[in-house]
């Protein structure tokens, strides 16, 4: 068991299922309707039990998980949600150790997931036009990941250029991805993989146009993802009433090298000499 220690964020979770952020201080309370917990009584404990304030109301108290987290940490922008978060992960293929791009930074929720994602041994490279939202972005992440994570905030506008070369992804989660194209045409390496996020149609179409335009981008794909909770108790087993109906589509594309194709068509047209001159 690794006890709960001062400095250490928790979250205390009502039989509702509401979630509470505390950060733990020794001799501080938390205060709930009236109603008190010392800090000192957790510090200490494990995680996972609950336990009862001043008043015998009943607390769950957890390590929280990254999406309980995201969802209850402030935001300045609009977070992307896990369910959103967790198909980026896979449809971009973000690996321990790759370099990563993106922008913007918003509120750092999906920062926090490819931070993770990538690990000690990777690159993020988040660039952001709002220094507010950087700012409360880092914020977010410092409290979840401490000062090490490997992350570099450039507080710049994405589509004027990227500083960085050899990128194996590009996640982009702004209104006019189409404007990156061109800056990434130099910075995302070939094989890598560009993904956005995009909450209209419209947005959708322009992107895969400039994409299919540029020539440089193949695999072009896009999709959404619908989660519906259920609910089940006792025999009431059925959707719950309420869903997201729609956050956003994911649209995925593969950078590919235009000199390679030069390259094979001339093996092939090569090939094709030989075989004239054999005969
Ligand atoms: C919807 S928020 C991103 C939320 C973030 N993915 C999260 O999960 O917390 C969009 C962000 O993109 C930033 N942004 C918009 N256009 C940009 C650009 N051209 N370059 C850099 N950042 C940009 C906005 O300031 C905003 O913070």
């Amino acid at each position: 068991m690794k006890p709960l220690c001062s400095g250490e964020l928790i979250h205390l979770v009502s039989e509702k299922g509401r979630h509470y952020a505390l950060t733990l201080k020794a001799g501080d309370r938390f205060q709930y309707s009236g109603e008190w917990l010392a800090h000192d009584d957790l510090i200490g404990q494990e995680e996972g039990r609950w336990i009862r304030l001043s008043g015998g109301t009943r607390l769950l108290v957890i390590r929280p998980t990254l999406s309980e987290y995201l969802m209850k940490m402030p935001r300045g922008a609009q977070i992307l949600y896990p369910k959103d978060i967790a198909l980026i992960l896979m449809k971009a293929d973000i690996f321990p150790g790759a370099r990563v791009l993106e922008a913007g930074i918003g509120s750092g929720a999906l920062t926090l997931a490819l931070l993770r994602a990538i690990g000690e041994k990777g690159q993020l490279f988040s660039y952001e036009l709002r220094e507010d939202f950087a700012a409360q972005a880092l914020k977010n992440i410092r409290r979840y990941l401490g000062d090490a994570a490997p992350l570099t905030i450039r507080r710049q506008d994405v589509s004027a250029g990227i500083v960085e070369r050899e990128l194996d992804r590009v996640v982009l989660d702004l209104p006019e991805p189409w404007r990156v194209v061109d800056p990434m045409l130099e910075a995302l390496r070939s094989g890598g993989i560009l993904l956005t996020f995009l909450p209209t149609v419209p947005q959708v179409e322009r992107l895969v146009a400039a994409l299919q335009g540029s020539g440089s981008f193949d695999f072009i794909e896009t999709t959404e993802c619908l989660e519906r909770p259920w609910q089940i108790e006792g025999r009431s087993v059925r959707p719950q009433l309420r869903m997201v109906a729609h956050s956003g589509f994911l649209t995925v594309a593969r950078r590919i090298s235009r000199t390679s194709e030069d390259g094979g068509i001339r093996i092939q047209e090569e090939e094709k000499r030989n075989e004239d001159q054999t005969a």
